[in-house]
């Protein structure tokens, strides 16, 4: 057995001082004024986030999570089919069923991680009410504005799951632009964090009013306790909001960092034999560097040998597409060939704000020796 001389996480958090004093100091001030819900911090949230993503709403909610699920209820996908990607997140796919739709898995291409127009088109019904794309590890599909239009063509909507697609850019659009609206995630783990928390984007001015009273228990004033539709509290906490208001103003410093160590792996990859890398189009927010292990490869032995080199394959999306997890038991998986080939190949090389050039080329000596 080889000991590990170092380790490399799949990912790491840095917050860069500079960073910290600004969010000592919000915090600080939502404390004296006793403002620590739904007061300036979530509003320049909102507003710097729309800007950014060049959309006119930005909504906040409390997870990514949150804002798929109220999303499906402002859209009402009561009774109706929403087609989904079987490879994501149960996030995906449990907000339309926690909204009273019904969703329908299809299978991707393995070459973008992305259902394309032929897969769209095979899996469609006459109960289809929209499509829910989501930008797996930053990519977004080559065939977006293809996929939006057939929608349209077909009186569909598009909504994007933008979870790792933080600035994620494609023909100059952002993530979370191209159909009705996108729904973005802060969790930890994400490409920029709060915490917890949520955006839903638009610029649907109807799908955006929706999105706030349903948020929001329903209720137009949202300090008068009066609601006029049955909503729910999915709130993004002004504390937590401070703390995006800030990564928000890093993001783009966080991307190039990782657009950097993303260059350094896509260089070094083309001298291995068989190793496929996943490559974005336009932009990519590199949420996660992924790659197709040559054929044939055991990916548990693989990760097992790396583990023992110090260098963590972890957080794969997904290692276990929807259709096979317990959940979604009797599914029948041979629809899905791409995700099965997809899911069963693919690693995420570890990549993170702040990670060294020294790190990365550690990464790609373990790639090397083991395969
Ligand atoms: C693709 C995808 N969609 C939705 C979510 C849900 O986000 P959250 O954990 O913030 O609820 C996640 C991540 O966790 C995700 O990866």
């Amino acid at each position: 057995m080889t000991t590990a001389t170092r380790k490399i996480p799949p990912l790491r958090l840095w917050f860069p001082e500079e960073d910290r004093k600004e969010i000592h100091q919000r915090i600080e001030r939502c404390l004296a004024e006793g403002q620590v819900a739904q007061g300036s911090n979530v509003r320049e949230f909102e507003e710097r986030f729309a800007e950014y993503c060049g959309c006119r709403y930005a909504l906040a909610v409390s997870s990514g999570g949150a804002a798929l699920e109220v999303a499906m209820w402002a859209l009402d996908v009561r009774g109706k089919e929403v087609l989904v990607p079987t490879n994501t997140f149960l996030a995906t796919a449990a907000a339309v069923l926690l909204a009273g739709g019904q969703v329908k898995l299809v299978d991707i291409d393995p070459r973008t991680a992305a259902p394309n127009l032929d897969i769209l088109r095979r899996s469609v019904s006459s109960r289809t009410a929209g499509v829910i794309m989501v930008h797996i590890g930053g990519i977004i599909s080559p065939e977006i504005e293809a996929i939006r239009d057939w929608c349209s063509s077909r009186g569909l909507w598009l909504f994007e799951d933008c979870a790792h697609a933080h600035g994620s850019e494609l023909n100059g659009k952002r993530a979370g632009t191209f159909g009705i609206g996108g729904a973005y995630s802060f969790f930890s783990t994400k490409v920029m964090t709060c915490g917890e928390g949520g955006m839903v984007v638009s610029d649907d001015q109807s799908l955006a009013k929706k999105v706030a009273l349903l948020r929001n228990y329903g209720k137009p004033e949202p300090w008068v306790t009066y609601s006029t539709e049955l909503g729910a509290n999915w709130r993004l906490n002004e504390l937590a909001a401070a703390v995006g208001v800030v990564q928000l103003k890093r993001l783009d410093e966080m991307i190039r960092w990782r657009e950097g160590i993303a260059a350094l792996y896509t260089s070094r990859l083309q001298s291995l034999e068989g190793v496929q890398p996943i490559l974005p189009h336009g932009r990519s927010s590199w949420y996660k560097y992924i790659i197709l292990l040559p054929q044939g490869v055991d990916r548990e032995k693989f990760k097992g040998a790396a583990k023992e080199r110090g260098v963590a394959f972890a957080g794969g999306v997904y290692d276990l597409p929807l259709h096979r997890q317990p959940v979604f038991a009797g599914t029948p998986p041979d629809h899905f060939q791409g995700a099965e080939e997809f899911c069963s190949r693919h690693v995420c090389l570890p990549i993170y704000y702040g990670m060294t050039r020294e790190e990365a080329e550690y990464v790609v000596e373990v790639l090397r020796a083991i395969l």
